[in-house]
């Protein structure tokens, strides 16, 4: 079996970075790679390596399931669940931990924007972070795995620790490919296009939230940071903040950036932000609509039991061998 595998952290409501750089594309990917079967999940044990509130993390856990299947990703080409509900993740991370080395992770700069960040200390599972990760994916053997922008680094050390394990044992795990959205790897902060858009981000005129309504997301498009030109046109070097916007519309839109170029020539950015803001809230009415829906349903319960059989089946088959390939263990 062909698979991909992705996760996102149930830290934050999303916003429509996350959506565009992960969610969006993997119903995309569903169309393009029919044979592929999606391990996707909400990355919850990756959410403690910061301090969260249980009730706060619940409570986001269960949303964002709820998101994934309002989005769209199709059921039957998906087992959707949580990463702490399978224990052959945690098992993994450990057995992993012994394949990376800690120069490797001293490097991550993920770990050292968020290591600064912390005053309550800086938590071990912060540090090792992208092992647990590296085990994720390993373990359902993903050929490729879709991010943004921000995750390639862990990316390259997950193949690193696949091939190391490769080296040492014989051909064992699939080295993983990463995937990057066209246009959307990387969406920027509404108020500062040096930023990443962040769910962490407490300025919320930063970001668009999947719940925002329609006049919410109007608002937050007509305050985003462009520039004194008053030209629509691409420039990613000295327009930032317009060429943001233009990446964000072209991928709504499933169209290029010079199509939108084309579209708004001579038109001015009131205008432009106007028709972004409508178009935004056009494409997140359904899915506001089937969110609360399945808020209110039974539906997620099972849908998540179903695809916990199914990705824990494969996990806990994966992790016997790899306990047996490293010579672990006494009778099995
Ligand atoms: P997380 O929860 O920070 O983000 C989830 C996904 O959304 C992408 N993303 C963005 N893409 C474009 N522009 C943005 N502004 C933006 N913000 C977020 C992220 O790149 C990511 O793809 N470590 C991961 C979760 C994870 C994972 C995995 C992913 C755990 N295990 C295994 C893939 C495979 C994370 O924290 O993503």
């Amino acid at each position: 079996m062909k698979t991909i595998v992705s996760g996102i952290q149930p830290t934050g409501e999303l916003n429509i970075g996350t959506y565009l750089g992960s969610i969006k594309n993997f119903v995309a990917l569903q169309k393009s790679h029919p044979d592929h079967h999606f391990f996707l999940f909400i990355a919850d044990t990756h959410a403690i390596t910061v301090p969260q509130d249980p009730t706060k993390l619940r409570a986001a856990i269960k949303s964002l399931a709820a998101m994934y299947v309002a989005c769209g990703i199709h059921l039957d080409q998906t087992s959707l669940f949580v990463q702490s509900e399978i224990t052959a993740h945690q098992e993994m991370d450990v057995l992993l931990q012994s394949f990376a080395y800690m120069g490797e992770l001293e490097r991550m700069t993920q770990f050292k924007d968020k290591a600064q960040k912390q005053v309550e200390g800086i938590r071990a599972s912060l540090f090792t972070y992208p092992v647990l990760m590296a085990g994720d994916i390993l373990l359902y053997d993903a050929e490729f795995v879709p991010v943004g922008d921000d995750q390639k680094q862990h990316l390259e050390l997950t193949r690193t620790i696949a091939e190391r394990v490769n080296h040492q044992y014989g051909e064992f795990f699939t080295v993983p490919k990463p995937l990057f959205p066209e246009l959307t790897a990387r969406v920027m902060s509404l108020q500062n296009p040096d930023q990443k858009m962040s769910k962490s981000d407490p300025n919320v005129k930063s970001k668009i939230l999947l719940s925002d309504p329609e006049n919410i997301i109007k608002k937050r498009i007509r305050s985003a940071v462009t520039d004194s030109e008053g030209t629509v046109r691409y420039d990613p070097e000295n327009k930032k903040g317009l060429s943001n916007l233009l990446r964000m519309y072209a991928a709504l839109e499933e169209t290029s950036v010079d199509n939108m170029v084309e579209r708004y020539k001579g038109v001015n950015y009131q205008t432009f932000k106007d028709d972004l803001g409508t178009k935004i809230a056009a494409h997140l009415a359904p899915i506001q609509a089937r969110y609360h829906a399945l808020m209110q349903s039974q539906e997620l319960t099972d849908i998540l039991d179903d695809g916990k059989k199914r990705a824990e089946a494969l996990a806990i088959k994966k992790v016997q061998r790899f306990k047996k390939k490293l010579g672990l263990g006494f009778k099995r």
